[in-house]
């Protein structure tokens, strides 16, 4: 039985297998099908101040290796969160990641900080890839010098909690975003968010998502995603989250042996809602079979020359 333990800031995690946010509700939907506390963690679909009602439909489509969303960050609101989820999540023992967003900065404060202080909520996970009404709709995540004081003003309220700090694909080069976080005080970074893409139904000639674009993700996204993450580990000191496509044992090694700490897997978990558990699992005998004391033995052992 390998040492299969990571630690995210001062979170340790019985194993480096976490299930992505949105795509893994609030836990309880998958309660039922698997033993949810035996993944390293899983992230809650992502949260905000207010419930909100999400986009109008069509706002899923398939791609021929992922798939396109555009949910609008549909969700239950903080208050309900706590009131009728958290209870119920606590009893199942599992370690919970709270992923979290805003419209603006004071938002993404004043959420971090009920999160924060709830029991229960492990880590917290803050999502920078909505648009900043504050800044005329632009992408919060979208300017290094705005997410590091996002960033370290979030931080000031988050207790003892682990802060990681969800970067976007959608930029020219993630490496400074990296640096903004590590500046700002975040604890980890966890890397990709969906990918910008489109979809057009040829019969009817309209697009198949009613926004038009929506994010890309699933395996289509991996090559993209490993690079970008390996970029991420190589600029900054602090623990980085791989995500992207995951579909398999050999993908989650791949983004260990990049460097990353842990991994989240989110599309999959729509195909085999308990594949958190199995590559757990996977991972523990591939380690045992290839004499791999602890998986942080693995961690970053990448060898370019
Ligand atoms: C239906 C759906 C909803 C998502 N909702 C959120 C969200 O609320 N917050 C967030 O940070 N990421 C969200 N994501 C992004 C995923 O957490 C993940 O970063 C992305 O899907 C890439 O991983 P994958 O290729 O394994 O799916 C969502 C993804 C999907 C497919």
């Amino acid at each position: 039985m390998a040492d299969l333990r990571v630690r995210i800031g001062a979170l340790e995690l019985k194993n480096p297998v976490i299930s992505a946010s949105g795509t893994f509700g609030y836990g309880l939907e998958f309660a039922d099908m698997m033993d949810i506390k035996k993944m390293g963690a899983f992230c809650t679909k992502g949260l905000s101040l207010k419930p909100r009602a999400g986009n109008q439909m069509p706002r899923i489509c398939e791609t021929p290796c992922g798939m396109i969303n555009s949910i609008g960050l549909e969700n239950v609101g903080i208050d309900a969160f706590e009131a009728e989820k958290l209870p119920k999540i606590r009893q199942t023992g599992a370690t919970v990641i709270a992923n979290f967003f805003g419209d603006t900065e004071a938002d993404y404060v004043e959420a971090a900080r009920r999160l924060a202080a709830m029991e229960g909520v492990h880590a917290l996970e803050m999502n920078v890839s909505c648009p900043n009404v504050d800044k005329g709709g632009i992408e919060f995540g979208g300017d290094p010098a705005f997410l590091e004081k996002l960033t370290g003003a979030v931080k000031k309220v988050c207790d003892k909690k682990p802060l990681i700090v969800k970067l976007s694909p959608n930029v020219a080069d993630i490496r400074p975003f990296a640096l903004a976080v590590e500046n700002g005080g975040g604890d980890a970074i966890s890397a990709i968010n969906t990918l910008k893409g489109m979809g057009i139904d040829v019969k009817t000639r309209r697009p198949k998502i009613k926004r038009v674009f929506g994010g890309l993700s699933g395996p289509a996204i991996k090559p993209v995603a490993l690079k970008m993450v390996y970029e991420c580990v190589k600029t900054v000191k602090i623990p980085v989250i791989g995500i992207g496509g995951i579909a398999s044992l050999d993908d989650a090694l791949e983004f260990l042996i990049a460097g990353a700490s842990a991994v989240q897997v989110g599309t999959m978990n729509f195909v085999e809602p308990a594949i958190c558990q199995r590559l757990a699992e996977e991972l523990n005998a591939y380690c045992d079979r290839e004499n791999i004391a602890r998986v942080t033995d693995l961690i970053g052992t990448l060898q370019t020359d």
